[in-house]
């Protein structure tokens, strides 16, 4: 394998972004829920809708100090900070900045200054066009897509989070342009149903059509989408090289927490690091999106794109595998600033346009599929394969 990753690697664009990952280092990441508190109820938030919120943020700010150093003390480098709604404590948002790489995620009703987070990524949280946010996420009266568009108007920290739904693929394509527009980058999430809304919101319907227009919106936009057609591939179908996805494989487990000892020990790869905080900052749960959730409802990008990560080696029988590992990593560190932003944004279009390339083979030869050899399917020696070699 190793012979195989230094041929892959005198591609010029492979390497730069090989190195920068390198250089940056691996990540010890957990994630905190910085408050119990939110300023909307959007329909089927799963940390409603587990009542994550009983376990009450500290009143005494000298247990986050606690907590800071402790962690700082493991290892941990990278903490998603999620709640409740992080904009309503930037005191403690601020100590965090301060300590780690971390993205926060917000609903975007609430600005988040420049001075003292100059360099910090914000997600954005978006779940429709106007009339579907405002139905979903503002009681059928806030246009919260409206508000986070103005309070974030031409900040090159924020990165849309997009949460699509299957039957409103057709609005993809506007959200994403008025993102766009605002100066803003965007990259996607995918609704799990858990409170049960059906029809366009059901996520057993696949998001097919979601992806199309993922797809056409990074041909329209490769410059400001971070994410891949083979990222949004692994998060909305739930495969990736014959496994599917689970429980028993997800790996943003929270290693220590007793719920998941069967887990730990069942073989398959695992963060060894990881721990989803509580509100409380003292309980973890069982992973980032709660204690009992169905893992068939679970399409978090950012469990998914862990998933991929520790999948290094499987990714290694040809280079379009490769660069799809590699691609799905850096973008991760693009996206969250661990590399050079600036640098990053810049090749951005290239690495959309090697993907297009690796694609548009495939398609011209579709008997040659590398996931079907790396799931264990005999490979026939008489499929045309010279376009690749
Ligand atoms: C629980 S929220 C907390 C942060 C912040 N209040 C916000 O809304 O962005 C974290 C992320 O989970 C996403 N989310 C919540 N429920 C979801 C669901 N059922 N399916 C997919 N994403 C969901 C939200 O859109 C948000 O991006
Ligand atoms: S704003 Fe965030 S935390 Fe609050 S209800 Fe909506 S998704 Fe959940």
């Amino acid at each position: 394998m190793g012979s195989k990753l230094k041929t892959y690697l005198r591609d010029p664009l492979l390497n730069q972004m090989f190195s920068e990952v390198r250089k940056a280092g691996p990540l010890k990441s957990i994630l905190v829920d910085i408050t119990h508190l939110c300023n909307l109820r959007c329909q089927g938030c799963y940390f409603f809708a587990e009542d994550l919120d009983a376990y009450k943020a500290p009143s005494d700010e000298g247990v986050l100090d606690t907590f800071i150093e402790q962690e700082k003390a493991r290892g941990t480098n990278y903490v998603t900070v999620v709640g409740g709604e992080p904009s309503l404590q930037l005191d403690r948002l601020k100590k965090l900045y301060d300590n780690f790489w971390l993205v926060v995620v917000t609903n975007g009703l609430r600005k988040i200054p420049y001075d003292g987070f100059e360099n910090m990524p914000i997600g954005i949280s978006v779940w429709g066009d106007h009339e579907t946010d405002t139905h979903l996420r503002g009681y059928g009266k806030i246009d919260v897509f409206d508000r986070s568009l103005k309070n974030f108007k031409d900040d090159p920290r924020a990165i849309w989070y997009y949460t699509t739904t299957p039957g409103n693929a057709h609005e993809i394509e506007s959200v994403v342009d008025q993102c766009v527009a605002n100066g803003n980058y965007v990259t996607f999430n995918f609704y799990g149903d858990v409170s049960s809304l059906g029809e366009k919101f059901d996520h057993t319907r696949g998001f097919e059509k979601v992806r199309r227009e993922i797809d056409r919106a990074i041909q329209r936009h490769p410059d400001k989408i971070l994410m891949s057609p083979y990222i949004a591939e692994v998060v909305s179908t739930g495969e990736l090289f014959g496994q599917k996805w689970g429980y028993d494989v997800c790996p943003s487990v929270t290693f220590d927490n007793e719920i998941n000892r069967e887990r730990i020990k069942n073989g398959h790869p695992y963060n060894t690091h990881f721990r989803a905080y509580n509100p409380d900052l003292k309980t973890t749960r069982r992973c980032s999106v709660g204690n009992e959730r169905d893992c068939s409802t679970c399409y978090d990008v950012y469990v998914h794109f862990a998933w991929i990560m520790l999948h290094m080696k499987r990714h290694l029988h040809t280079e379009k595998d490769f660069t799809n590992w590699l691609t799905t990593v850096y973008l991760f560190y693009l996206g969250n600033r661990i590399v050079d932003f600036e640098a990053g944004i810049k090749l951005l279009p290239s690495i959309h346009e090697r993907l297009k390339t690796l694609r548009d083979e495939d398609s011209a030869f579709p008997s040659f599929n590398t996931h079907m050899i790396a799931s264990g399917q005999t490979f026939n020696a008489s499929h045309n394969i010279s376009g690749y070699v």
